[in-house]
């Protein structure tokens, strides 16, 4: 096959207009002083530890991931995937990145909302045939009564002793057990029935999850054929809310309240086809449920098998720790000694791709969201996933989306979809889940107070991409930046940027034009592919597959390895776990019967 390379496909750039980060003031408005730099569940109030483990160590069963440190210089696995079979050939993405155009009248207007009703019996938004989901309209019902009793309470300043009587008991009660919600859904084998058992048919569960935290747990699951043979896979991400983020309008999209999470539905407009395929870099949604009654809902998507950057950095670092690894004292672990940063070609494909999904986030093909972009608020290495490589451009490296191996954006559970005339922003944004380190100047209190309210936008997700590119790059963690009111927070320096690795200037400018602390001046989507292109003698050996196959090992090589096909479509599966699993319960089951 003749290596079709990026730049004969999708040309040079022209240099075109691109759409710039959409970003305003409003008017300075009193708030209360509140620390944004510190993590916390959204509309839940401060962060609480031993609510929320998973902000300590978003990935506590990290050290399973060993197997990733393969050392390329003893290992006996190939260097780069042999088989290309599932990879569908795509053209390769263009480098200009233009604008949806919002007056084709064939751009649908928005995307159909499923109105679940008491009859209803299957969620056309579930992947899964003849689910029965949650049926909701009494419950959202509910929840308006109760919403606008307690707003009207506390306009009025009349909380009686009467009614606390009645809302505390509410919301004590109605607080789910998230342990033994998240202890249900690990052990739910079939998704079709939610039976608990060994299923041999439908959607069934892989034994191990995926990721957990505090807020919920995804796991893997995959329908079968008659003869066992996996004919598809998904992710189903499950997360548990406290009553007060159930009831607060910032949960759920704008006029859904009470039917669909607004991380849900960014996740979906996210996803939609674009002509230019821009949402290759985004994981794609499937569907999504909710369970009034438990307080949880469900995002079910795509899956992929690379990791995601957290643990390739761990693999590529052995030093590398997280963010929220503290030392005794409470100060930050950084032990960068022997501190091995990640290839340079590997850093410019890794900003290709994200350009393009942030460009993507600010191009909603429906011509309802005109106006609207989306704020990612917690990018970082934990939420960027790896899929397979591509064969036909940096075939060593994994990219991001739909059986391709690249890395994709996932993760809106912080995600806010925004305009100008968006009235939170920045400061109804301030109770959103974040992580320090991670945090852009426009999203600090601080600097909110300075510099009258500016917005967040496009350039805050840029300033995330940067950060998290120069943690690659510095095989350790973000600086966590204390923002002071009374002054402009520093522009990095081209040294701190570069940290004593062997980077090109050019790659160090555009991380420090992407950095840039005034949000306005930042680079955006285009420029970071202009970048790119203007760069590619530094990438250009690592894209192209008849050069970099034969590469032996040496320091272009990236501790990576593709996931090891376990799970693939058309595989015969074998879940020897969950029977062993199955078996153990049948056996008690079967006693207790007996003893009785
Ligand atoms: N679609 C998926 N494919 C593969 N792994 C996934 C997928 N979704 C989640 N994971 C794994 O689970 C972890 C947690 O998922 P995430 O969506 O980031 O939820 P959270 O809000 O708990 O951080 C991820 O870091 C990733 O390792
Ligand atoms: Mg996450």
């Amino acid at each position: 096959m003749a290596p079709k390379h990026p730049l004969e496909q999708g040309g040079l750039p022209t240099g075109g207009p691109a759409k710039k980060a959409k970003l305003g003031n409003d008017e300075d408005v009193e708030m209360p002083d509140a620390e944004d730099e510190v993590p916390r569940t959204p509309g839940a109030g401060l962060f609480d530890p031993s609510v929320d483990p998973e902000a300590l160590d978003p990935i506590p069963w990290l050290d399973e991931y060993e197997e990733f440190s393969t050392d390329p210089t003893t290992s006996t696995d190939p260097p780069f995937p042999t088989d290309y079979a599932d990879v569908p050939d795509e053209s390769d993405p263009a480098m200009t990145l233009e604008d949806i155009d919002y007056t084709d009248p064939n751009l649908p207007f928005d995307i159909p909302f499923v109105e679940h009703s008491k009859d209803e019996s299957a969620d056309q938004n579930s992947p899964i045939p003849g689910s029965s989901p949650p049926t909701v309209s009494g419950a959202a019902r509910v929840i308006s009564k109760i919403k606008s009793s307690v707003s009207w309470m506390s306009k009025s300043g009349q909380i009686n002793p009467f009614d606390l009587k009645i809302y505390i008991p509410f919301y004590k009660e109605s607080e789910p057990d998230k342990d033994m919600l998240l202890k249900k859904f690990k052990r739910v084998d079939n998704l079709d029935k939610e039976t608990h058992g060994n299923a041999e048919q439908g959607w069934i569960g892989v034994n191990e999850a995926l990721g957990e935290g505090g807020q919920g747990c995804a796991r893997l699951f995959v329908k079968l054929d008659k003869e066992g043979k996996i004919v598809d896979r998904i992710a189903v991400k499950e997360t548990y809310e406290s009553a007060a983020t159930w009831l607060s309008t910032g949960f759920w999209h704008e006029y859904r309240e009470g039917k669909d999470p607004r991380e849900a539905i960014i996740h979906r407009l996210l996803s939609l086809e674009t002509e230019q395929k821009w949402e290759r870099h985004i994981i794609d949604y499937r569907g999504h449920s909710i369970n009034h009654k438990n307080k949880s809902h469900r995002t079910y998507m795509e899956y992929v098998d690379g990791g995601d950057l957290h643990k390739l950095f761990r693999a590529q670092n052995k030093k590398y720790t997280h963010i929220n690894k503290h030392d005794g004292d409470g100060t930050p672990r950084r032990d960068t000694d022997g501190a091995e940063g990640v290839p340079e070609a590997f850093v410019w494909y890794f900003l290709r791709q994200m350009a393009t999904a942030m460009h993507r986030m600010n191009n909603i093909p429906l011509r309802a969201y005109r106006e609207y972009h989306v704020v990612h608020q917690d990018i970082k290495p934990a939420n960027i996933f790896l899929g397979r490589c591509d064969p036909n451009e940096f075939p060593l490296y994994p990219i991001m989306k739909a059986s391709r191996s690249c890395v994709y954006l996932a993760d809106f559970g912080s995600a806010r979809l925004t305009s100008e005339l968006d009235n939170r922003n920045p400061r109804g944004y301030r109770g959103d889940a974040r992580t320090p380190g991670y945090i852009a100047p426009e999203m600090s209190s601080a600097m909110q107070r300075r510099n009258s309210w500016t917005r967040l936008g496009s350039a805050t997700n840029v300033w995330q991409i940067a950060t998290t590119a120069v943690q690659m790059m510095r095989g350790n963690l973000p600086d966590v930046i204390e923002y002071n009111q009374k002054r402009e927070p520093a522009h990095p320096t081209l040294g701190d940027l570069r940290s004593g690795n062997e980077y090109s200037n050019e790659l160090v400018n555009l991380l420090a034009e992407m950095l840039h602390p005034d949000p306005d001046s930042r680079a955006n989507c285009q420029d970071i592919m202009n970048a790119y292109v203007e760069n590619r003698e530094v990438w250009l050996e690592m894209a192209d597959p008849n050069v970099a196959r034969n590469f032996e090992t040496s320091n272009l090589w990236l501790h990576w390895r593709e996931g090891d096909g376990k799970w693939g479509i058309g595989t015969v599966f074998e879940n020897p776990e969950r029977s062993e699993d199955f078996r153990a319960r049948e056996a008690k089951r079967l006693k207790r019967v007996a003893d009785d």
